[in-house]
């Protein structure tokens, strides 16, 4: 099929390129023309591994990016994949949402047969039949009747995205008329998963709830991991031991310092600002975010109690990006860190494999090193941010961690000496 994606950030970038991949032809609309010029040279502008394997067998062939939207008049179906970040508010901003809209009606002014118009971004529900669907077909001067609408939201992790994107859980299609939900089905023939057909404004729901949930387990973990510190007990042995249970399950009950990135923030403070809008007071998402808003300092706290005041301190942060596997440091857990530690008068060296570039641009004054045993000579104390598998071996690689303070926020090393945040 014939496939355009509006917007090459993660989502529309993996998204554009799997779908190449399983043969499809694709364009991917990028509004910076690095990014586009990146692309049609095989390079992927972001860090997500096994994407530029993909970019190198497809670009040039059936996979390429563009500034124009050229290709959605002849497309028989266009991705709305742009950013939703966050209002003041917390409520999700549209702007761009509109804007492509307006690019896409625009373009299908030109177009023939039955183009159908797909949102992946993460919209509130409402958002395809209010503001999507007028907003292209004022653009295009047409009907339903001759473009449709589905609402299809992605599951994809950053660091693991390709292959979520090829192993999915479910593929989740949002119409309010069964001939667009069936051009969708189409592009995912090859999938295997089970394919939920639903209305538009529940499949936007789904996205928002499986987000929600998904933070409100990490959150919980953390709090039994809070409550479990203070009893001398590991939440780790008890999470094990509660995820055998198959209506919990043990994925997402890592406890650490809380859950960061682009979405899980932001998708639960929407969500809960459309709750209050809607009436209803939502107790237990505000409780998730609270818990995830304090649980960074708890790491600051463990480590004065063992070093004392902090003050002139060097104290070594490893682990920047919000997770493992990316370079990503869109609400990172380790900047409300790096923030206490600042005001606490602690110098900083700080240390990640892939996103110390992007952490200098939140930080540009604090040291960073480039690798974590050079982070950790001469540091008072260190802090353990994030999971990437090369931090489980400091304590092998450098001897000196025996004489260290080391605070781990979620769990990676083997070593008992280490102090973790929640065990
Ligand atoms: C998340 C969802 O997992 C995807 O399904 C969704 O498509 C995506 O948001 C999105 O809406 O676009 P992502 O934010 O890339 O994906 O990363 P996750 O692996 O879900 O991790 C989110 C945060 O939770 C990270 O800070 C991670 O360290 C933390 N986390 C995760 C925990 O603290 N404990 C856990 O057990 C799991």
């Amino acid at each position: 099929m014939k496939i355009t994606i509006v917007g090459g950030g993660y989502v529309g970038l993996v998204t554009g390129a799997c779908f190449a991949d399983t043969g499809h032809d694709v364009t991917i609309i990028e509004v910076d023309p690095a990014k586009v010029g990146m692309i049609n040279e095989k390079k992927a502008p972001i860090f997500e591994p096994g994407l530029e394997d993909i970019l190198l067998r497809t670009t040039g062939k059936n996979l390429r990016a563009s500034l124009s939207y050229d290709s959605v008049s002849t497309s028989d179906i266009t991705f709305i994949c742009v950013g939703t970040p966050p209002n003041e508010d917390g409520s999700a901003n549209l702007s761009y949402i509109e804007s492509a809209s307006r690019s896409i009606g625009t373009a299908l002014q030109a177009a023939a047969g039955y183009p159908v118009v797909v949102i992946k971004s993460t919209v509130p529900p409402g958002t395809t039949e209010t503001v999507v669907r007028p907003a292209v077909l004022a653009s295009a001067h047409k009907t339903e009747d001759e473009i449709g609408f589905a609402m299809n939201p992605e599951f994809l992790r950053e660091g693991r995205a390709i292959g979520d994107f090829r192993n999915p859980d479910r593929i989740v299609i949002g119409s309010n008329r069964p001939r667009a939900g069936d051009r969708v089905a189409e592009v995912y023939q090859k999938f295997s998963a089970p394919v939920v057909r639903t209305g538009l404004a529940a499949a936007e729901m789904i996205k928002y709830t499986s987000n929600a949930f998904l933070a409100t387990k990490i959150s919980f973990s953390n709090e039994i991991g809070n409550i479990c510190k203070e009893l001398g007990i590991d939440v780790y042995e008890v999470m094990n031991g509660v995820g055998l249970d198959q209506r919990i399950g043990r994925k997402f009950l890592d406890a650490g310092a809380g859950f960061g990135g682009s979405c899980f923030p932001k998708d639960v403070s929407s969500l809960a600002v459309l709750a209050v809008r809607a009436g209803i007071d939502p107790k237990i998402l505000r409780a998730v975010l609270e818990v995830n808003e304090f649980q960074p300092y708890r790491l600051v706290t463990l480590l004065e109690k063992k070093a004392g005041n902090l003050s002139g301190k060097r104290i070594a942060v490893i682990g920047l990006a919000f997770k493992d596997n990316t370079d990503d440091v869109r609400d990172s857990r380790s900047i409300p860190v790096i923030q206490e530690l600042l005001k606490k008068g602690a110098r900083i060296v700080a240390f990640d494999p892939m996103a110390g570039p992007n952490m200098k641009k939140v930080f540009p004054g604090i040291e960073y090193a480039g690798s974590s045993g050079e982070a950790l000579k001469g540091a008072d104390g260190c802090l353990v941010m994030t999971e990437w598998p090369e931090f489980g071996r400091i304590d092998k690689e450098f001897d000196l961690m025996a004489h260290k303070i080391v605070i781990e926020g979620r769990r990676i090393l083997s070593w008992n000496g280490a102090e973790g945040i929640c065990w």
